[in-house]
């Protein structure tokens, strides 16, 4: 009987332990589902987006890969250009500058048109959209893996842009502006202080891409490093890690 009666009580314990095991076991497994989902978003980087979000994504056609241009007659040919017809540029057009500067070419490992140290890609792109058939005048961010256009700002800013700018009138007049910044931290946390000059190296590059690109479609642009940091900043809400190096204002001629 005591034996028994031993048993029930032993018996009755361990279903209470294994109930409040399997409560604990819920509980910590919720909230690692949560912090999973946190780390997701972060990670597809809507933690690091700038200014007021729409939810707009613009999926942008696909580039062409051929042109009547070849690269010695695209380097012949290119000039800074600062005067623009107020004419609209395409959706194709767009899609291509964009492509040129910072296109995914390597889809395994996401390696894009221009080169970058260590592969660790530090720059981002912005297009201040005021004349293009297809796209809503605003900012967006280039998202290069899948090549799309997410909507950060729905005002047209390059009026604003051109006063950081030191009141450059291309900027204002051009049908688009690029703006490309860069988090450092991505690629001097491997190089150290060297890795700064490896971002002005990567910028530069993709700006000469742009450049050829827009040669290649009879447009015109110009290099823009003349401005105050702190008011481009300002202009498109830039998160805190991303610097802004350069604009490059775009337009037919
Ligand atoms: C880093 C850099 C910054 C520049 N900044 C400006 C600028 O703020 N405004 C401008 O009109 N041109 C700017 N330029 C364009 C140069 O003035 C131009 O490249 C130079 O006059 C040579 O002319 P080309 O580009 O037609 O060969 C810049 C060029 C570079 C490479």
């Amino acid at each position: 009987m005591l034996k028994i009666g031993l048993y029930c009580y032993l018996s009755k314990k361990v279903v209470i332990f294994m109930n409040k095991t399997k409560l604990i076991i819920m509980f910590v497994a919720l909230i690692c589902l949560g912090m999973g989902g946190f780390f997701m978003m972060i990670g597809a980087g809507y933690g690091s987006e700038p200014g007021k979000h729409a939810n707009g994504k613009i999926k942008l056609p696909e580039p062409k890969y051929e042109s009547d241009t070849s690269v010695e007659k695209a380097l012949l040919e290119r000039r800074s250009v600062r005067r623009y017809k107020d004419e609209p540029l395409t959706l194709g057009e767009v899609s291509q500058l964009l492509w040129a500067a910072q296109g995914i070419t390597g889809q395994r490992w996401g390696f894009k048109t221009a080169p970058s140290a260590g592969a660790l890609y530090p720059l981002e792109l912005y297009v201040l959209v005021g004349n293009v058939d297809g796209i809503a005048r605003g900012v967006y961010k280039y998202v290069p893996r899948g090549h799309e256009l997410l909507k950060v700002i729905d005002e047209d800013l390059r009026d604003s842009l051109a006063v950081a700018a030191l009141r450059q009138s291309c900027v204002r007049d051009g049908a688009i502006d690029l703006v490309f910044t860069a988090v450092y931290e991505r690629t001097t946390g491997k190089y150290g202080d060297r890795g700064i000059r490896y971002v002005y190296m990567e910028v530069g590059h993709a700006a000469e891409n742009v450049c050829l690109q827009a040669v290649s479609l009879g447009l015109g642009t110009v290099v823009v490093g003349a401005f105050r940091d702190e008011e481009v900043k300002k202009v498109l809400s830039l998160p805190k890690e991303e610097s802004p190096l350069c604009i490059m204002p775009i337009g037919r001629i």
